[in-house]
């Protein structure tokens, strides 16, 4: 199988300074210790050691209270702030934003902010509406999709929050003051530990389940057994977190994604080394396009390459002037560079060729024909464009969506139970439901000529044209396969 990652090689420009080489920790916080920690803020800690003794209790043990960055410095608000209350004395918001943090911690709050994760609920908004309204509803909305993905916050007229948008901290979030995010999504509050951010708990609270199975992947990989084994090897408390150096036990999700390698700077942008997007119903690879504002989106190689100065379309439909683009294989790079500290090349790169092989096959055997079959039967008339109505679009969500999101996941991050788990899966309902699904939608005849189109003339299923092959495997003693 050919490795298209290779022949994307080396062919875009990089704006300097994404996947870069400067020091470490610069300009760690961008205020200067004078702007914080008034004795106006003492008062809160005070109050409130007596109102809320737990909550100041985790501020007490945090690096802000060491640092003398006290309550106000984080609630405070202007009078014009929409959820501005007054409060004994004081005016303060309850929501601190990442625009908040991004105070003191500009270079966490720019990269956040152009990140996947901030625009996590802007594409449940965008991309399929129809799976919250038809399989949810507010409730599950609120208590489900919005904890991970992220609320609206939206403030009643005193200024309070209305409670069914908050309490939340989903990883995109939209604040009232308009930014996207909650910085306490991996950092828990009051202690905003990075020690804590670094473990696999901070992602899987989300990262688990059908939308993003990487809990059970992580569980079940060598880095997750050893991780299990090691994880008071880790150094977790440490400074600097740089794999290979400060720490080489194993990964958590935040070393492959985030953290720091070599001479690679650690990110909050979670989705810059991603070559592929793995939960498509076909996997493409993609560019990372950075605009003149900071902001980024990703596009498939399917699409034009767009030049540096064109205006394209952002993530929220707005146009923007195209700084640098990252090709697939910078990201890939730029992944494996935090491979390489514990790894060989030539290991690296087939472990990778491992995983691109199981997305392409995924691809190329099942998502591309089922796809190509879904798209006649709509055209066709077949099926009602009303998706999640006919058992043949569950048949095809669940392939592709729960049981391929599965296998390419497991193939990613070095699973093999979930890998298999994933791919046989897709396997049963491919063979299972989804073929005589198609001749229920289209009739015997319109349904035999479709298979034959796009799924028994194809060298991937041929088995299928071979019914007399004896198969030891369910057990009636015929001995052994017939290779012919
Ligand atoms: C004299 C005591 C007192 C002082 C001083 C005080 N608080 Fe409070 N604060 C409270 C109490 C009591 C509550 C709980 C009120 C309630 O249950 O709604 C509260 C609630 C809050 C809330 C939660 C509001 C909500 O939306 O639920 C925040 C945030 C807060 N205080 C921050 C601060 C900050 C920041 C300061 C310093 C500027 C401060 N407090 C000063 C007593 C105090
Ligand atoms: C580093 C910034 C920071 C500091 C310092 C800080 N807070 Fe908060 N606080 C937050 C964030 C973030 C939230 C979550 C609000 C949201 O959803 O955005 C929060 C939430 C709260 C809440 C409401 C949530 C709850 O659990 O009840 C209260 C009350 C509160 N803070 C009080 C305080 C008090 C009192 C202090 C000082 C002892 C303090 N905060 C210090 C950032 C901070
Ligand atoms: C446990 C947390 C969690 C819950 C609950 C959740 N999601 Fe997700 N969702 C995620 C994560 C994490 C991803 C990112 C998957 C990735 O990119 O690998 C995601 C991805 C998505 C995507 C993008 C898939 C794609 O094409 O990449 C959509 C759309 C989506 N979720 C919709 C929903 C809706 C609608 C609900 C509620 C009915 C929901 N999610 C509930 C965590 C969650
Ligand atoms: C996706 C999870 C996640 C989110 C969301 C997140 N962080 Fe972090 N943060 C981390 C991790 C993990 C680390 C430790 C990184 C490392 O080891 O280098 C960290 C470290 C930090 C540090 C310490 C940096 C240093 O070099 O000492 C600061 C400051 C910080 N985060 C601020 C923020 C702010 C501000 C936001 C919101 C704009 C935010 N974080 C959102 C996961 C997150
Ligand atoms: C008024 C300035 C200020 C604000 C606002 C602020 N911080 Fe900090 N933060 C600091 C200082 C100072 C330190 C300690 C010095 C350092 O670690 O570089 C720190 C340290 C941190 C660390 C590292 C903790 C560790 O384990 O070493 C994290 C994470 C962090 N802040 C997150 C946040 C988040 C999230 C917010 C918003 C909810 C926030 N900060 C708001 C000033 C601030
Ligand atoms: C509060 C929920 C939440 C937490 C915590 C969280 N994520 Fe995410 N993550 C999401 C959602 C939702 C998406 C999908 C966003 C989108 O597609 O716009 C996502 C997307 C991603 C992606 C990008 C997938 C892509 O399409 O490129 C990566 C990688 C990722 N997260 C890693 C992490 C890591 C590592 C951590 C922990 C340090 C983490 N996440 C913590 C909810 C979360
Ligand atoms: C050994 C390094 C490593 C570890 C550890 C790891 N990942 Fe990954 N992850 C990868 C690689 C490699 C990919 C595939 C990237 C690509 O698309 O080329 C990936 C893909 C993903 C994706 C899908 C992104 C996409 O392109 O659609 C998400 C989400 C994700 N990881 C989250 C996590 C979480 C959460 C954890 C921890 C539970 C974790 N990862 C642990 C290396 C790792
Ligand atoms: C901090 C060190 C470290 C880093 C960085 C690291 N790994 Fe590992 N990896 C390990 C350890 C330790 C093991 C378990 C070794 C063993 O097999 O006994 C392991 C095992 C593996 C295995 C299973 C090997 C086998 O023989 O079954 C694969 C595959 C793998 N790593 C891939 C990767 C990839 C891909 C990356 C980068 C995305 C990566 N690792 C980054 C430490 C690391």
């Amino acid at each position: 199988m050919k490795h298209h990652l290779q022949s994307l090689s080396c062919t875009l420009v990089l704006l300097a300074g994404l996947f870069n080489a400067l020091p470490l920790q610069a300009d760690k916080v961008t205020l200067d210790s004078s702007s914080w920690g008034s004795a106006e803020g003492q008062a809160c800690v005070d109050c409130h050691s007596k109102s809320s003794a737990g909550l100041t209790h985790q501020w007490k043990n945090s690096a802000h209270a060491l640092a003398n960055v006290n309550c106000l410095d984080c609630h405070q608000a202007y009078q014009e702030d929409v959820d501005a209350i007054e409060h004994e004395g004081s005016i303060i918001a309850t929501i601190v934003s990442p625009k908040d943090c991004g105070r003191c911690h500009e270079t966490e709050y720019q990269q956040q902010k152009g990140s996947v994760h901030s625009k996590a609920l802007t594409i449940i908004q965008n991309r399929m509406p129809a799976l919250s309204e038809h399989f949810g509803s507010p409730s599950i909305n609120d208590a489900g999709c919005a904890k991970c993905h992220g609320s609206t916050v939206k403030v009643r007229g005193d200024g309070t929050l209305d409670p069914a948008s908050w309490p939340n901290s989903g990883i995109g979030r939209i604040n009232p003051d308009g930014s996207l995010g909650s910085c306490s999504s991996c950092h828990g509050r009051h202690q905003f530990s990075k020690a804590q951010a670094r473990e696999p708990a901070a992602c899987t609270y989300c990262h688990s389940g059908p939308d993003s199975p990487d809990k059970e992947v992580y569980e079940s990989s060598k880095h997750g057994m050893m991780y299990e084994s090691h994880k008071a090897r880790l150094n977790m408390d440490s400074d600097q977190w740089v794999a290979g150096k400060d720490y080489s036990a194993t990964v958590t999700c935040v070393s492959c994604h985030m953290g720091a390698a070599g001479n690679m700077k650690s990110t909050h942008d979670v989705g810059m080394r991603d070559a592929w997007n793995l939960n498509a119903a076909v996997s493409t690879q993609q560019y990372l396009i950075i605009f003149e504002d900071g902001d980024k989106r990703e596009l498939s190689t399917t699409e034009p390459l767009p030049r540096r100065g064109e205006s394209i379309s952002k993530m929220d439909g707005s146009m923007g002037k195209v700084k640098a683009v990252a090709s697939p294989q910078r990201r890939r790079d730029a992944m494996s560079k935090t491979c390489l500290e514990c790894h060989s090349k030539g290991f690296t790169n087939n472990a990778m060729a491992q995983f691109d092989n199981v997305v392409e096959l995924f691809n190329e055997k099942y998502a591309k024909p089922a796809q190509a079959i879904m798209q006649e039967l709509y055209s066709a008339g077949l099926l009602t464009p009303l998706p999640f109505d006919e058992p043949i679009e569950m048949t095809y969500w669940n392939l592709w969506h729960s049981s391929g999101t599965l296998a390419r996941h497991g193939a990613a991050m070095g699973s093999p139970s979930m890998t298999w788990k994933g791919m046989s899966e897709v396997g049963s309902s491919f063979y299972g439901k989804f073929i005589s699904q198609i001749r229920e939608a289209a009739g015997q005849d319109k349904g035999d000529a479709l298979i034959k189109q796009h799924i028994s003339g194809s060298k991937h299923h041929d088995w299928l044209n071979h019914p007399n092959k004896a198969n030891p495997i369910l057990g009636f003693g015929q001995g052994k396969v017939d290779n012919d």
